[in-house]
């Protein structure tokens, strides 16, 4: 059967993989209401499209961080890519070129080292993800009682003898993660590793005004606003519903990039037209690895390529720049509910 959208790789993945690995990538925290939402609030914008504008040249480039990009779509840090498709991340970073990130340990040595492997490695960006001070119940992952797979490591940490994860009487991640992640991460940290790196600093899972604020006075270089594709706290905002009040917060001082639930062409022209300088993809990358490996990935980010340019086509726009806010109408314009607080 031929795919024709980004979405239709998640049921072929969920027939191929095993049923632990499948639930690990599906899953949201608790009741999964965000998981649901980051779809439901994108299908809640709608358009007002310009007509009769000449689009036979549309231009989808942008320069992120001083870096070209052939289009505003980029690719998330997922975890474990290698139990999608043996060839894992590898595939992945073939077929986008894109960055990885690292996790943020309590001890400030290991931090040090991978920072340094990262530089080596030709890295350009830190995604330092700050939603994640203990990880989000993932109930799936605690009945399938979740191990990685015996053949794997979590390679990023080999030889820092911090590569294992062991079986556990809940989600074997769970633990790990427990004994690794550092609870006491605060802003003065994002200010230790920028001293560290002339690596600009992305933060990751900013969904306020008031913590986007306080990113931009502590020197981050962008903000990813993220709710880690749902899989922290249930409950919180649509990514897509939180991305004005970041932007209004960072007052055009540094680049709001935005991920979670974006699955369409659509989706990426609503992100930018309400602010947003690029998305990012996490579990369509992880399906259509591990349903095609790195020739997967690759139609995926062309089919979300070829939807954004139609998208804009049939909007009206000829580049980014003509992307606009007047382009979309949201909950929040039709009943007036935007926060005047902020
Ligand atoms: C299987 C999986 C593993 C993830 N691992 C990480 C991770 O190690 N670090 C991180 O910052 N975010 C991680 N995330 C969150 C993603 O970076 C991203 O925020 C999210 O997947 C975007 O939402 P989407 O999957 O709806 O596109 C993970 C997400 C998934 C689905």
């Amino acid at each position: 059967m031929e795919i024709t959208n980004v979405t239709e790789y998640q049921a072929i993945a969920k027939q191929k993989l095993p049923k632990m690995i499948y639930d690990y990538y599906a899953s949201g925290a608790e009741d999964e209401w965000t998981l649901q939402e980051n779809r439901e609030a994108f299908a809640r914008i709608l358009f007002r499209p310009r007509i009769l504008i000449d689009v036979s040249k549309i231009d989808m480039t942008t320069t992120i961080l001083g870096f070209k990009l052939s289009m505003p779509i980029m690719i998330s840090p997922t975890a474990m890519q290698k139990m999608a498709h043996p060839d894992g991340e590898y595939a992945t970073a073939r077929a986008a070129s894109a960055a990885g990130t690292i996790m943020v340990y309590k001890d400030r040595k290991v931090v040090e080292q991978l920072v340094r492997r990262a530089e080596k490695a030709g890295f350009k960006a830190i995604a330092l993800t700050v939603d994640t001070p203990r990880l989000g119940r993932r109930e799936a992952d605690i009945k399938n009682r979740f191990v990685l797979p015996p053949n794997l490591t979590l390679k990023n940490f080999e030889g820092l003898d911090l590569g294992k994860m062991d079986q556990a009487n809940d989600s074997g991640l769970a633990s790990y993660v427990a004994g690794q992640i550092d609870r006491t991460l605060s802003w003065k940290d994002v200010k230790w590793l920028q001293s560290i790196t002339t690596m600009p600093i992305l933060v990751k899972g900013v969904i306020t005004a008031e913590d986007s604020r306080l990113a931009v006075e502590n020197g981050a270089a962008g903000i990813i606003v993220s709710n880690h594709g749902a899989r922290q706290l249930d409950y919180v905002p649509a990514t897509i519903s939180a991305l004005e009040e970041v932007v209004k917060g960072a007052g055009g001082q540094i680049p709001v990039f935005l991920d979670g639930g974006v699955r369409r062409g659509t989706d990426v022209f609503k992100a930018l037209a309400l602010g947003a300088a690029g998305v990012f993809i996490g579990r369509p990358v992880v399906f259509s690895l591990a349903v095609a490996g790195e020739a997967g990935v690759s139609n995926v980010l062309k089919m979300l390529r070829d939807e954004f340019e139609l998208t804009m086509a049939l909007s009206g726009c000829n580049s980014l720049a003509d992307i606009t806010r007047n382009h979309v109408v949201t909950e929040a314009d039709k009943f007036g509910v935007m926060p005047s607080r902020l």
